[in-house]
């Protein structure tokens, strides 16, 4: 499928039809989450993968009682980690491993550092959110090229998403993606004209 076709066939899909998508295709499509940009290649996200019926029960109270949560094969619930210290020492341990040279290590690490260093906890967690949005993107698109079905969805409760799940600290969910096989049709796609998004 081309990219504009994925684009405009992705739509965010308000009840699946509960066939479960197998555990290689959500492999794949997690691999293309893996691989989305972020800033200094700090990956600050972590994903949780739900599929137990009596979780998905448990949790669509907390997102509003919507039909995506129960009925969909597989919940993403995409976490944004503010851990910096954390995220740097992973990232310095993986240039490592890869031979990047120690002058390229140290101007990365040091930019990170120089960056979070100067970020209150909540500006962490934003900027976390930010990337971890464009990893959503890619599970977005991703799942339409698999030939899957997807909702992108930020209303739920995080922190009682974050109990029912054991997220670990300082992890926040950020948001739900259901993934499956649609059970419904879309909508017509809305959008501002061109011109009205141009500044
Ligand atoms: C941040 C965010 C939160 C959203 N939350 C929900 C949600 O909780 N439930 C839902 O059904 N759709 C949710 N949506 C989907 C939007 O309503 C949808 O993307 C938009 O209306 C455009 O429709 P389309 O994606 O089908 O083209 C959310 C989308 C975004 C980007």
């Amino acid at each position: 499928m081309k990219f504009r076709e994925i684009v405009m066939q992705r739509y965010a899909t308000k009840r699946f039809d509960g066939r479960v998508v197998p555990d290689e295709k959500v492999r794949e499509l997690l691999e293309l989450v893996r691989f989305a940009p972020s800033a200094i290649n700090l990956q600050p996200w972590r994903i949780r993968v739900v599929t137990d019926p009596a979780q998905k029960a448990a949790l669509k109270p907390a997102a509003f009682d919507q039909e995506q949560v129960t009925t969909c094969s597989h919940l993403l619930v995409f976490c944004a980690d503010p851990d910096y210290e954390g995220l740097i020492a992973r990232l310095e341990a993986l240039l490592s491993a890869n031979q990047v040279p120690e002058e390229m290590r140290q101007m990365v690490v040091g930019m990170a550092r120089q960056f979070t260093g100067e970020m209150s906890l909540d500006q962490r967690l934003a900027w976390s959110t930010a990337q971890t949005y464009l990893a959503l993107g890619n599970a977005l698109n991703g799942a339409k090229a698999l030939g899957l079905d997807s909702c992108p969805m930020g209303g739920f409760n995080p922190v009682t998403v974050t109990e029912i799940l054991g997220i670990p600290r300082p992890l926040v969910p950020v948001m739900l993606c259901p993934i499956g096989y649609a059970a419904d049709q879309p909508m017509p796609k809305l959008r501002f004209e061109l011109d009205e998004i141009l500044v």
